[in-house]
């Protein structure tokens, strides 16, 4: 069961063009994607109402589309304009328009009732479109419920062991307490480890030894958006009073979206805000948040292998899983209300 009444990433605003028709399954439906001529992002559904061969494999005429299998051809609107060798289209002829809006780098989607789609709760990813900060965007596929991979991005505590050589270090980092704070649309976590060695791969930006204070404050909010300041300062440069003298600082947007019941799309990006001028220390940075991930799709895949043998397995929560659990509430919460509301209409 999927909550279809909220935004999800659909795409980075690179993947989709005007020349390339992009295919994509969002909540078990197949949604084509390209730009119209003024370049506005279109989303339709991607299967043809006559015989549902994909939209996808078909070319883009004048910004709309035609099918490639017997020709149809449709409009941005999703309504069928030409059929060959007919003059009158029936009205069944047309296919599902999505609401879709492009923002920071993020196309983002609204799967559920358009006449609900509020632009107001996208979330502010501003640092994706700014000059102060720096990032490549990327995308990873995972064969599991996207549940797993939220549950994995509202635990750090995993860090120092899935990611000792990547992104954690110290086990010490794993007994520094996340304060987790209940938000109406997610979780905020604040988790601050002072006085300890700097993490692998600011070891690998900065060259810097001595220990420092590390900071990951982050919102993950509905329906599985991970927003997050975080970095590393010299101990005791007063980085938890909100000073950042000295530090290097992050900026995170990560967003789960997903695919079917058993796959999901993940969109990812790490910002810097220092060596602006030095695109090898962004390729660094990409590179070794790539090489921490492909760590957590290891363990996930192979959590969701061991899941898969047990159905009847409970999970044991701990302390640490309180953010978990919560959004999981939230989440279930707001799918039976979207539930409850449409079995009412
Ligand atoms: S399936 Fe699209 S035109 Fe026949
Ligand atoms: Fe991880």
């Amino acid at each position: 069961m999927f909550l279809k009444n909220t935004w999800y990433v659909a795409a980075w605003s690179h993947e989709v063009s005007s020349t390339t028709l992009f295919s994509r399954t969002i909540l078990n439906t197949p949604v084509v994607l390209w730009r119209d001529g003024d370049g506005a992002v279109v989303a339709l559904q991607d299967r043809c109402p006559h015989r549902g061969a994909p939209l996808s494999k078909g070319r883009i005429e004048d910004g709309t589309v035609r099918c490639m299998y017997h020709g149809l051809k449709f409009d941005t609107h999703g309504k069928c304009v030409q059929i060959p060798a007919q003059d009158r289209i029936p009205p069944a002829a047309c296919v599902n328009k999505f609401t879709v809006v492009e923002r920071n780098k993020w196309i983002w989607i609204w799967m559920g009732d358009a006449a609900l789609a509020d632009l107001s709760l996208i979330p502010d990813t501003f640092w994706l479109e700014s000059p102060d900060w720096r990032y490549q965007p990327d995308y990873i596929h995972y064969d599991v419920d996207y549940f797993l991979i939220a549950d994995n991005l509202l635990d750090f505590s995993h860090l120092p062991f899935l990611h000792e050589t990547t992104l954690g270090g110290s086990s010490g980092y794993a007994e520094s307490r996340a304060t987790v704070d209940r938000l109406d649309n997610g979780v905020k976590i604040t988790r601050w480890f002072t006085d300890g060695p700097p993490a692998p791969f600011v070891k690998n930006l900065t060259g810097w030894t001595d220990n420092v204070d590390r900071w990951n404050i982050y919102d993950f909010v509905l329906p599985g958006v991970l927003l997050m300041d975080s970095g590393s300062a010299p101990v005791g440069s007063g980085a938890q009073q909100g000073g950042r003298d000295g530090a290097v600082q992050f900026r995170s947007a990560q967003a789960l979206t997903p695919e079917t019941e058993n796959s999901s799309h993940y969109f990812f990006s790490q910002a810097h805000d220092f060596a602006l001028d030095q695109p090898a220390v962004t390729a660094q940075l990409h590179a070794d948040i790539v090489a921490a991930f492909k760590e957590d799709w290891d363990m996930i895949h192979a959590q969701h292998r061991s899941l898969a043998l047990d159905p009847n397995f409970k999970m044991m929560p701990l302390p640490v899983d309180n953010a978990l659990g919560h959004f999981r509430w939230l989440m279930n919460k707001r799918i039976a209300a979207e539930q409850s509301l449409s079995a009412a209409a």
